[in-house]
């Protein structure tokens, strides 16, 4: 299927949630360029990670829209998201700590019917060399870092066209933040694909995204290219 360049990967329109009777939600909406690296900010409790659930079906929206490559995805189930597409590390990482790193690796992919050829666990063993020493090692034995890398990794391997990352470097070692954006950028550059990053950590948003958006209190209040992303900006939505 040809890949039409002017199409937005992803654009979420007017999305409305609540949980227990209280507006977590309150009409986000953005729009993800193909082939960028788009970083979601805000302070904590803002509704980032609510956000990144409600695409992937995890929590029940009340209205909105949400389309992946021109394809309303909104009704989809989780595994269906999952299938086109939408590659989703949770905040916290979520490794099985008693399945060895080899496991933990191919579980994603398994689960969605998805028997990654060698091309794709080179390219994740190159990403992360880590993984590749040690893949017999319980996942539970492994640092954040490494834990987090392998995170993502098990995502790879179900080929996703938007990877999407709720706070990979949060508790993280700075040589491993460094090889964690450093795999980002190459798989925008070098693979084409379109990451949402939802972080906290100004400096590697700034590295590395494209373009931003805000969010406060359930909804963006501020967007724009990185350059756009102002120290005035900073200090009025992100300094706590
Ligand atoms: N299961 C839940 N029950 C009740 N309230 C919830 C639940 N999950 C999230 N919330 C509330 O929704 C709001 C948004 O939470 P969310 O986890 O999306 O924030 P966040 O921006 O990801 O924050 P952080 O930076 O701390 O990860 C918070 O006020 C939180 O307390
Ligand atoms: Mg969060």
């Amino acid at each position: 299927m040809p890949t039409i360049l002017t199409q937005e990967s992803l654009a979420i329109n007017d999305l409305r949630l609540s949980i227990s009777g209280s507006a977590i939600l309150r009409g986000v909406t953005l729009t993800i360029r193909p082939n960028t690296v788009f970083c979601l900010m805000g302070r904590n409790g803002v509704g980032k990670s609510t956000t990144l659930k409600a695409l992937m079906g995890l929590l029940p929206i009340e209205s909105g829209n949400i389309a992946f490559l021109g394809n309303s995805i909104e009704r989809l189930p989780t595994a269906s998201r999952a299938r086109i597409g939408l590659g989703y590390v949770p905040q916290g990482r979520d490794i099985f700590p008693h399945l060895t790193v080899l496991e933990n690796l191919f579980i994603g992919a398994r689960a969605q019917g998805i028997k990654p050829d060698s091309a794709a666990t080179d390219r994740v063993f190159t990403l992360f060399p880590i993984i590749k020493e040690f893949l017999k090692r319980k996942g539970g034995m492994l640092s954040g870092g490494q834990q987090q890398q392998l995170a993502i990794a098990r995502v790879l391997l179900t080929n996703p066209k938007l990877l999407i990352l709720d706070e990979p470097t949060e508790g993280i070692q700075p040589n491993i933040i460094d090889q964690i954006g450093e795999a980002i950028r190459l798989l925008r550059n070098e693979d084409g694909m379109s990451i949402l990053l939802v972080e906290q950590y100004l400096d590697f948003c700034k590295e590395l995204g494209d373009d931003f958006a805000i969010l406060e209190r359930g909804a963006v209040s501020a967007a724009g290219t990185m350059p756009q992303l102002t120290d005035e900006v900073v200090r009025e939505y992100l300094t706590v």
